[in-house]
């Protein structure tokens, strides 16, 4: 039996339109918070791969969902480069020494060592894959990892950053070292994608969380085409693992999106029927319910029904425009994908 989620990514035809939801794993769930005090904290527990696995697994049974996505962080990439990760309470993750010179570069791990040292997670993937297989029920496990502009945003400015202003003085006033750090880290995310393959997933999600602080002229030479060169290196050893791309907040470059890739995810602030039009004929879309309806079932309800009826029965995915904020009620989230894979049902 081939799985409902793997399916649809590819456009074959589903019984209803599967639904996941971005950062399904995390705070508005109890049995998340418990998982996590267990551990100490949050990297703690993306480092021990039996609890990583148990939260993975969380918003399967308690939500619904017909994907679990990994647990993990983007972050853990530059955090084994060398570059130490820390995450303050309250603040969000740090990088205490963060990227500014040729020589900053140099010093971090690339490729083949760096991607080595991820052990934790393959060892996480290793363990969902035998849990997945022996519950029978056919819900697909997303690897994932940050786009290297993403990625790269953090390990200049050190932090998470409105402005992006130390990022955009290197890209405007020395390009070269911008491009040395992607292609950096292009390297090791190719390695270790392909190693989340081998370990056991079965769609990959690239997640371009800051692709909108790129200006739409700049976004192919920044970011699309590192995120392409990934995509393309992967679907061309591994053509039955799906890869969906998530840039967010770029609809001023759907015209221009290109790339050998099977799902593209559609953001909040993107109307599903432009991005249908532009692109839905190319690619499958995944999304794009603006994460905050959340706080309300009747504005939930409302939204998967509009989208449902833009986007038909064929070639979508349900999903949040962005990631469950960790106030949402529980039973909010439930009801959205009941809700989605009601009016979806054939
Ligand atoms: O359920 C899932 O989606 C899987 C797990 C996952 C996490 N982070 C867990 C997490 C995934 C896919 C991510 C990706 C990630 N991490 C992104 C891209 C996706 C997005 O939301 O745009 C980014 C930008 C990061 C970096 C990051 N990690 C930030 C900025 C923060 C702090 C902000 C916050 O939400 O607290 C994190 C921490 C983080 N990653 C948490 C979780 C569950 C919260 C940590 C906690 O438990 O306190």
């Amino acid at each position: 039996m081939s799985k409902i989620f793997v399916d649809a990514c590819f456009g074959k035809e589903t019984p209803y339109t599967p639904v996941w939801m971005m950062r399904q794993a995390g705070r508005y769930l109890p049995e998340y918070m418990k998982v996590r005090a267990e551990a100490g904290n949050f990297l703690n527990l993306c480092h021990d791969p039996k609890r990583a696995a148990e939260v993975t697994i969380q918003p399967l049974d308690i939500v619904g969902v017909d994907a679990a996505i990994l647990f993990s962080d983007i972050l853990v990439i530059p955090d084994e480069m060398g570059m130490d990760l820390e995450f303050i309470k309250g603040e969000g993750p740090k990088f205490n020494d963060p990227l500014s010179t040729q020589e900053d570069l140099d010093r971090l791990l690339g490729g083949e060592e760096a991607a080595s040292k991820l052990t934790y997670v393959y060892e996480t993937i290793e363990l969902l894959r035998e849990q997945l297989d022996a519950r029978g029920d056919e819900k697909a496990l997303i690897g994932f990892t940050g786009a290297p502009w993403t990625l790269a945003t953090y390990m200049i400015e050190g932090q998470g950053t409105k402005t992006y202003n130390i990022c955009k003085k290197m890209m405007y006033s020395n390009p070269e070292l911008l491009h040395k750090i992607l292609r950096k880290v292009t390297e090791v995310v190719k390695l270790y994608m392909e190693k989340q393959i081998q370990a056991g997933i079965d769609v990959v999600q690239i997640f371009d969380s800051w692709a909108a602080a790129i200006e739409p002229g700049k976004y192919d030479e920044f970011s699309w085409s590192y995120m392409v060169e990934i995509a393309e290196y992967l679907k061309e050893k591994y053509p039955h693992i799906p890869v969906i791309m998530f840039p967010k907040g770029i609809p001023a470059f759907l015209d221009k999106v290109y790339g050998n890739f099977d799902v593209f995810g559609v953001d909040w602030s993107t109307p599903m029927s432009l991005a249908k039009e532009k692109l839905g004929d190319k690619y499958v879309l995944q999304g794009n319910m603006e994460p905050c309806r959340l706080y309300s079932k009747e504005a939930t309800t409302h939204c998967v029904e509009v989208i449902q009826e833009t986007m038909g029965t064929k070639r979508h995915i349900f999903n949040l425009g962005h990631g469950i904020l960790p106030d949402v009620p529980v039973e909010n989230a439930i009801h959205f994908v009941k809700e989605c894979q009601r009016v979806s049902k054939k």
